[in-house]
């Protein structure tokens, strides 16, 4: 691995599980003597690097394969064939409400993603700072989080992952449901933990987004990695996609 390079993918292929019968018991299993499972490949022999500091976008088609590109990035699914090394800590915003437990309140989340983060349960400055961030008031945060609008669970999930000083944010179209004043918030922080000389992966739909953030950004078609270059070369090309 490069010593500037904090992501790495060599010749990496990620397969999901297929049931293609449905529901099935252990009888259908045994009478019908086959595997009632199969694999489906998602992504196909991808290799690339990120140097620390880059911020990349990623972009491509509705299942083109972009948030399972970030899944194996942040470790939650496995190659089957290849590896993934990476250098650093990660703050994956993979989806809203990921990580978040439905039946805890807001803050209750927020204490037990601190103490994940190995900070203390009850780090009054942090859950502070947390709430600011997220706009949400004290009732709506003492509130179990599965009584949330998808906008009031991105705040959520945005502000605590961003709470977590990690050298990687991975960012996955949550910004996309949040109202317009929290998305400038979110893109103002983004290029603040740019700034800051951090490494970041964004997925978006919107080439101007990604255009401005990024320096540089793939294409993915079909789990390939069609191109790969500069930020605004790439956007120019995904819209040629449509
Ligand atoms: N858990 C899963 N099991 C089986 N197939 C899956 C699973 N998750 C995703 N897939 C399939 O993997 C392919 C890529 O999905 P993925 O979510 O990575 O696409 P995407 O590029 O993020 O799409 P979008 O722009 O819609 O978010 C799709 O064909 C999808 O059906
Ligand atoms: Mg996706």
């Amino acid at each position: 691995m490069a010593n500037d390079a904090l992501i790495e993918f060599k010749g990496v292929t990620v397969a999901y599980w297929q049931n293609n019968m449905g529901v099935f018991s252990i009888k259908d299993l045994i009478t019908h003597r086959k595997n009632p499972f199969t694999t489906k490949t998602i992504l196909h022999d991808i290799s690339f690097e990120v140097k620390r500091g880059e911020c990349m976008g990623v972009l491509g088609r509705n299942g083109s394969g972009k948030s399972t590109l970030l899944r194996a990035i942040a470790g939650v699914v496995k190659p089957q064939v290849g590896s993934i090394h990476i250098n650093g800590s990660i703050a994956p915003i993979l989806a809203i409400g990921a990580g978040l437990e439905t039946e805890l309140t807001g803050y209750e989340n927020i204490e037990l993603l601190l103490s994940l983060y190995g900070k203390p349960r009850k780090d009054v400055d942090a859950i502070k700072s947390i709430k600011d961030f997220s706009g949400l008031s004290d009732d709506v945060l003492r509130t179990p989080t599965k009584t949330y609008s998808s906008g009031m669970l991105a705040r959520l999930t945005f502000s605590i992952s961003v709470a977590n000083d990690s050298d990687i944010l991975i960012i996955d179209e949550v910004l996309a449901v949040g109202d317009q004043g929290f998305q400038h918030k979110c893109m103002d922080k983004i290029y603040q933990v740019k700034k800051e000389g951090k490494t970041i992966l964004f997925v978006s739909h919107f080439p101007e987004d990604v255009k401005k953030l990024c320096d540089t950004a793939i294409l993915l078609d079909g789990g390939v990695i069609t191109h790969r270059g500069g930020a605004p070369e790439i956007c120019d090309l995904y819209q040629k996609l449509f």
